[in-house]
Order: structure tokens, then sequence, then C-alpha cells
């Protein structure tokens, strides 16, 4: 906060991308780029909880450094890079990195047009895999009867297990492992959705920005054309923008 000539107080600002943006005191760069409802490419991270900092797709220059723009705190005069080739050029790179580490299928994915991965890498300009594909053996569980849960299209952002614990108060969802092998696991004795308490109504279960978690018996009821990302693109929706 500054104060002006009249003695009002000014809202600190700092730039991105050229514009000066507001913030307040204690918010990210996302945060208060999200409030401005200016977008800058995420995955892991979501306006309703705390920020992970895993994705690293945020990425952005802040005064010449690369940080990610969901854990740096917004500061008075910052000059922060987003929307440029060179870091558009890197979270293409990581997004295909991801892309090749899962089992992605679009085309015969319920969540195609709804996903923020897929969206994100069209608004990337992402045009094939570019690396080898690693075609990991993943397992599908479908004993919840109305949850399924496929780790082919997990892109660990830990949203599941975040709002299954902070939100569900169930603790449902945990990551294990280590470097390739990090895993979603469920937190039962035989590892099976199916043997917890989770349920349709939980946050967990509408949280994941893939189709990882899906509600069963609900596939295509959206025709594909008419999902969020089908009608424009995700930089033009800014999730937590202000209406
Ligand atoms: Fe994220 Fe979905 Fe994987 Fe959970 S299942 S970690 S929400 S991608
Ligand atoms: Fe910032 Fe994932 S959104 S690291």
């Amino acid at each position: 906060m500054t104060d002006n000539v009249d003695g009002a107080q000014a809202l600190s600002t700092f730039s991105l991308d050229g514009d000066d943006l507001p913030f307040q005191a204690g918010e990210t760069l996302l945060q208060a780029a999200t409030r401005a409802g200016r977008y800058i490419p995420h995955l892991c991270w979501h306006p309703d909880f705390a920020a992970h900092g895993s994705c690293r797709i945020c990425s952005v220059k802040v005064n010449g450094r690369v940080g990610a723009a969901c854990s740096v705190f917004a500061a008075e005069g910052q000059v922060v890079e987003s929307n440029t080739d060179e870091m558009n050029r890197q979270r293409k790179t990581l997004l295909q990195m991801l892309f090749v580490e899962g089992n992605h299928f679009c085309p015969s994915c319920e969540k195609s047009g709804n996903c923020l991965l897929q969206a994100t890498a069209y608004q990337m300009g992402m045009e094939g895999p570019h690396f080898e594909e690693f075609y990991p053996s993943r397992p599908v569980d479908a004993s919840h009867p109305d949850i399924l849960l496929d780790l082919n299209r997990c892109i660990l952002c830990e949203l599941c297990v975040r709002a299954s614990r902070e939100v569900d108060g169930k603790n449902i969802f945990a990551i294990g492992g280590h470097g390739i092998d990090t895993h979603l696991l469920v937190n039962s004795a035989s590892g099976q959705l199916g043997d917890t308490a989770m349920s349709l109504e939980d946050r967990a279960a509408h949280i994941c920005p893939v189709g990882a978690i899906l509600p069963k018996r609900r596939g295509f009821v959206i025709p594909i054309g008419q999902r969020r990302f089908d009608a424009k693109p995700v930089s033009q929706q800014v999730e937590g923008a202000p209406e």
C-alpha cells in the first residue's frame, strides 16, 4: 500500500507482461492474476486450495528469475513475464513430458473437452508428444459403485489428496513411491476405492483436472463439442476470477 497525494491509500502493483496489476498483501502472483481475470497456465493449483507447487506449468520470470507463480508472493514493482515465447516453450515441453509419462488417449476419454491438461496443451500449441511414450502399466480401479479411478490419466497434482483431507475430512488418497514410480495410493486395507468411505458427494470426487476420477454412468451426458473447453480456450476461462 502506498499513500497518494490526497492521503488515500493506493493498492500496490506489479507488472504482468507489461500491464500493472494490483495485489493484496499475502497474495501470490497467480492469485492476484486470477483475481484480475488474467490467465497464467497452471495444473496443480486451484483457487480453493493452498499452492502445491509441483507441476511447474505456472513458471514465470520474476525480475528475470524463474519462479512458480502459484508460490511466489506478489511484491511492489515486480516485473513478471508469463506469456512469452520462452516461458510458453518451457510449458509445452513440461506438458509433453506429462503426456508421455502417463497414458492419455484423449479421443476415448470421457474428460475430453473438460480436461485442464488437454486444454492447456492446446493453449500452448502442443501438436504431438515429441518424446517417446513410456506406456506405463497402471491400474484402473472400478471397485467403487459410483466412482471410477483410472491411474493411467493421473498427473499427480494431489488435488484429490488435498480435497479429501481438507474438505471431506476423509483422507482417502495419498502419494507413494519415488521418481518415475510415484503414484496415487488409496488409503484402504485392500488399496481399492470400493473399500473406502468415499462418496460421490465428496469434493474429491469432482476436483480432478483430468479424467482420472470420474463418476460412473455419466459418460457423454454432455456431448463432445459442447464441453467447457470446446466453447472457449482455457485462457479465456480463468477459474476463480470474479464474474
Ligand atoms: Fe490429481 Fe486427479 Fe491424480 Fe488426484 S487423481 S492426483 S486429482 S490427477
Ligand atoms: Fe504452480 Fe503447478 S500450478 S506449480
